[in-house]
């Protein structure tokens, strides 16, 4: 049996900074993961350029049932920190868009970074290593039964991340520690996601399929305007993936296809200017930047009896009731795509029972949770990666 200072289960993003960390500080940790690599997620994140951080990290960018809980590890180990770390490596990076930093050249740089600072550090890393028990021994300790033995430490740290992606290493780990150390373990469910639907939307995504416009998407008060994109299974695109961590099944999303159009009278001035024209091909105009495709399901969806007939046959009234379908588009999911593709797990250990400047268990001593795991997630754009930088940091530096 072995003995450590620090075990830490899960070397990904929030583990891996957490065992360098503590390695820094002389602590000799040991860092356990059962996949056969560690940071298979940093690996995939941000189509292979890992979206690490962004340049405006703020506390409206995070869902938890206590919105004040990651405002301190946020702070003090912020945006700038992991750049600097970046620089130090001399990693190319670059911002894409909204503040949104990728590595230039490939995802893999940021792992590397990770894993050499770890090798600097002396962190043990153990891969292929799965964690069967734990059991707390009479002297505090943790003692921890996997498939390549027994370890123990005075600290342990569950860094085993949430339930998306399974193919990827997934497990529902932490959450089975937590309730086992009697942590409230809040529901979890699939965020940064696609939408699917089963009546007639999905015929007309399917047919759509490929097609990707700037929209404003909304569901009780919060609006994304960015692109949405349509699918053979539903709706997608980084809109999308951010009102589905807000959406409830059996509600209604709302998209404006036309958000850079503000006037009200728009629609009755086209008429106007193009009595004797159809409302598609009137449609099909620069200004609302719909695709022709698009036009061609909408009129199907909103004026099938006059898609043949010119803007003069619609009454205003009727124009004003297309430009409202139009703008606010009311669509209900019947699900989402779940954790095989979700990018986030909303839920979690319950941040009531940890203290923010720590991330240790106000149950157990010596018990930390960190990351993912965690009943925190950010919007898409690499608030997911920065909570685990700086949630692994607060632990990292005391454990
Ligand atoms: P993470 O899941 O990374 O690591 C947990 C580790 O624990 C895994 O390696 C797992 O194998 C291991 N583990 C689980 N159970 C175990 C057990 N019993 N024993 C041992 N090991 C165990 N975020 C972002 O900010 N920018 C981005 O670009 C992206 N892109 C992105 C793309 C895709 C496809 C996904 C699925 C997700 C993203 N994310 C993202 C989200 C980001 O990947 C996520 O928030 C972090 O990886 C969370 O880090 P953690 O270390 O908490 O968990």
């Amino acid at each position: 049996m072995q003995n450590f200072d620090v075990i830490i289960v899960g070397a990904g993003a929030a583990g891996l900074m957490c065992a360098l960390t503590a390695g820094q500080r002389g602590q000799r940790v040991l860092l356990l993961e059962h996949n056969a690599r560690a940071g298979n997620k940093i690996l995939i994140s941000g189509g292979g350029r890992c979206n690490f951080t962004n340049l405006d990290i703020s506390p409206e960018c995070y869902l938890s049932n206590n919105p004040h809980f990651f405002k301190s590890a946020l702070k003090r180990y912020t945006q700038w920190d992991f750049i600097a770390l970046l620089e130090k490596h001399d990693v190319a990076y670059q911002e894409k868009k909204l503040g949104q930093l990728f590595c230039s050249q490939s995802a893999k740089d940021v792992l590397n970074m990770l894993l050499e600072e770890c090798r600097q550090a002396d962190v043990s890393l153990r891969t292929s290593c799965e964690v069967k028990d734990v059991m707390t021994l009479q002297n505090g300790q943790f003692l921890l039964s996997t498939n390549k033995g027994e370890f123990t430490a005075a600290s342990l740290v569950i860094a085993s991340g949430g339930l998306s992606l399974p193919t990827k290493g997934a497990t529902g780990f932490g959450y089975d520690i937590a309730r086992q150390f009697g942590h409230t373990v809040l529901p979890q469910s699939a965020g940064l996601v696609p939408f699917t639907f089963t009546d007639q939307i999905n015929q007309v995504t399917k047919r759509l399929s490929g097609v990707s416009i700037p929209v404003e998407v909304s569901f009780r008060g919060q609006n994304f305007q960015e692109n949405i994109l349509f699918t053979h299974r539903g709706l997608s695109g980084p809109a999308i993936l951010q009102i589905s961590s807000y959406w409830q099944p059996g509600e209604l999303i709302y998209i404006n296809l036309m958000p850079h159009i503000t006037d009200s009278k728009y629609f009755l001035e086209l008429k106007e200017q193009n009595p004797q024209r159809t409302l598609s091909q009137v449609l099909n105009n620069q200004e609302t930047e719909l695709p022709k495709r698009l036009v061609a399901e909408l009129e199907q969806l909103f004026w099938p009896e006059k898609a043949a007939e010119s803007m003069q046959s619609f009454s205003n009234s009727e124009l004003l009731a297309i430009a409202e379908q139009l703008q606010n588009w009311a669509l209900k999911p019947a699900g989402t795509e779940g954790y095989r593709t979700a990018e986030v797990t909303l839920g979690g250990v319950d941040t009531n029972q940890l203290s923010s400047k720590t991330m240790g268990s106000q149950l157990q001593a010596g018990l930390f949770f960190i990351g993912e795991v965690v009943d925190v997630s950010g919007h898409l754009g690499g608030y997911n990666f920065q909570w685990a930088w700086s949630s692994g940091v607060a632990a990292g530096q005391c454990v």
